[in-house]
């Protein structure tokens, strides 16, 4: 097979494992290898359980795999046979030094620009499609370029925009799929070979060119407006239980003017998810770096509120439970940062469930796919907390029930059978608005909903 249709993607994650899978069943014509440094992760994606749960990502990496679609190790072997190579390694927030807190840690990222560096023996294309600051593809330009070899790399932006639970429908059907080159011949030509991967199965004109930092900030500015508006819905959420406005009847009448639309703007505990928060306070770096304090703090506010939701969430839990949760054993369904999925980087559920210990509750944590993220979230905490695979188990005996990933699972439960089982007076806190309030209010719970009147018979 030529070299231009062979292509290496360098981090097998939550984006290079889907991407590529997709890319693989769409695109007979190419080989597909996807590599990373981590032997378990590759193991698993070689294995029947996946390491990671996105509904029909299984069925589709098993009509594909060993076919065009190959999972390894071998780095260097990828990179000296591939003509593409998408690198989609992780940059989390940098944890030290210049910029913590705050800017991308990049280290991952100049490591595999390195790798290549080191294995290339022809030219390549290469494509960012991790998440990284504005001209990020200026520094993997010059990494690569100082090559002894005399090598030519293309620098390529090619963000992901897909959502967690619902990436391979995202990626086969996608608002919209950003290229962004160099303005130079040869950045136009690799722009094009890239569009022509993309053109097997998305509609040329929701496929996007242009230049690479308008690729790279679109990107950032996509995801910090997407979290605006759930910040935005949220600090309405505090303002209607203060009022007993309901912030489900504010949003959809806020939502049905067209020039605002509905997505988004449903109120919750918080949103989490490794994107957000990270990308946010990215773009807040940039801003200061820039010299703009006010567009800095304007987009960390963001941030800020949706801290605020989660403390919010727990110091109304405490003060509805007489001031104390002590002792108490809380039931905790849902661990993800939102449903269909196992991911809980960022998981309000690991904030909420760090300020209940810290209160010297007792947790029962369920969830249907992230309980052995939970665990390794929960590792180094101190203080009483166990996983139930049964939710009915893990809300025997508690004072509390809280909502706080929105499992459709969770809607089909029997609440009556759940309150039998539980002290009383018993409460339920749900953080996602999915369940139905009067009902469980007619079985005697208490109900604690996000941004709208509580339902207690508490006198
Ligand atoms: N998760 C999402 O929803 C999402 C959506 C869009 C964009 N992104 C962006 O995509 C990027 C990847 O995110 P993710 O969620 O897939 O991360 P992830 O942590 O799930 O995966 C990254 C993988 O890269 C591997 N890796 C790190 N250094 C490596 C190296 N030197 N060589 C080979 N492999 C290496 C890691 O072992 C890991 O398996 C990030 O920049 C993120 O911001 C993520």
């Amino acid at each position: 097979m030529k070299k231009d249709k062979n292509i290496l993607c360098i981090g097998a994650g939550y984006v290079g494992g889907p991407t590529m899978a997709v890319i693989a069943s769409k695109c007979p014509d190419y080989k597909v290898t996807v590599a990373d440094i981590d032997e378990k992760r590759i193991n698993a994606w070689n294995s029947d359980k996946l390491p990671i749960y996105e509904p029909g990502l299984s069925e589709l990496v098993r009509n594909v795999r060993g076919k065009r679609l190959f999972f390894t190790t071998d780095i260097a072997k990828g990179i000296k046979d591939a003509g593409i190579i998408f690198v989609s390694v992780n940059t989390p927030t940098k944890t030290f030094g210049e910029g913590a807190g705050k800017a991308a840690d990049l280290q991952y990222w100049e490591k595999t620009a390195r790798a290549i560096v080191e294995h290339a023996e022809d030219n390549k294309i290469v494509i960012e499609k991790s998440t990284l600051p504005l001209r990020a593809a200026e520094a993997m330009h010059r990494i690569l370029h100082s090559n002894t070899k005399g090598l030519d790399f293309d620098v390529i932006s090619n963000p992901e925009f897909m959502a967690e639970g619902t990436a391979i429908d995202d990626m086969q059907n996608p608002d919209r799929v950003l290229i962004g080159g160099m303005e130079t011949a040869s950045g136009r030509k690799a722009v094009e070979r890239i569009v022509e991967i993309y053109a097997h199965w998305v509609p040329r004109e929701r496929i996007l060119s242009t230049n690479v930092w308008s690729s790279e900030l679109s990107k950032l500015v996509a995801n910090a407006m997407l979290a605006q508006r759930i910040s935005s819905i949220n600090s309405i959420s505090a303002l209607c239980e203060k009022t007993d406005a309901n912030i489900n009847e504010v949003a959809k009448a806020v939502g049905m003017d067209s020039r605002i639309g509905p997505k988004f703007l449903k109120a919750s505990v918080g949103f989490g998810g490794s994107c957000f928060k990270k990308d946010i306070l990215n773009l807040v770096y940039l801003c200061e770096y820039y010299g703009l304090p006010e567009v800095a703090a304007y987009w960390e506010e963001v941030v800020k509120i949706n801290d605020f939701q989660e403390r919010r969430f727990v110091k109304n839990i405490v003060k509805n439970m007489f001031n104390t949760v002590a002792g108490k054993k809380i039931a905790v369904f849902g661990f993800a940062f939102k449903a269909d999925t196992g991911d809980t980087r960022e998981s309000p559920a690991i904030y909420v469930s760090r300020m209940l210990l810290d209160e010297k509750a007792e947790l029962a944590i369920c969830d249907p796919e992230a309980l052995d993220n939970a665990k390794r979230d929960l590792a180094d905490d101190k203080g009483k907390f166990e996983f139930v695979n049964d939710p009915y188990k893990c809300a025997r005996n508690s004072h509390a029930v809280l909502i706080l990933t929105e499992w459709s699972e969770f809607r089909k439960l029997d609440y009556r059978k759940i309150y039998a089982s539980m002290e009383k007076p018993a409460f339920i806190f749900d953080g996602r608005n999915l369940l139905d309030h009067k009902e469980l209010f007619k079985i005697g719970f208490n109900v604690f909903p996000i941004g709208s009147t509580k339902f207690t018979h508490l006198k």
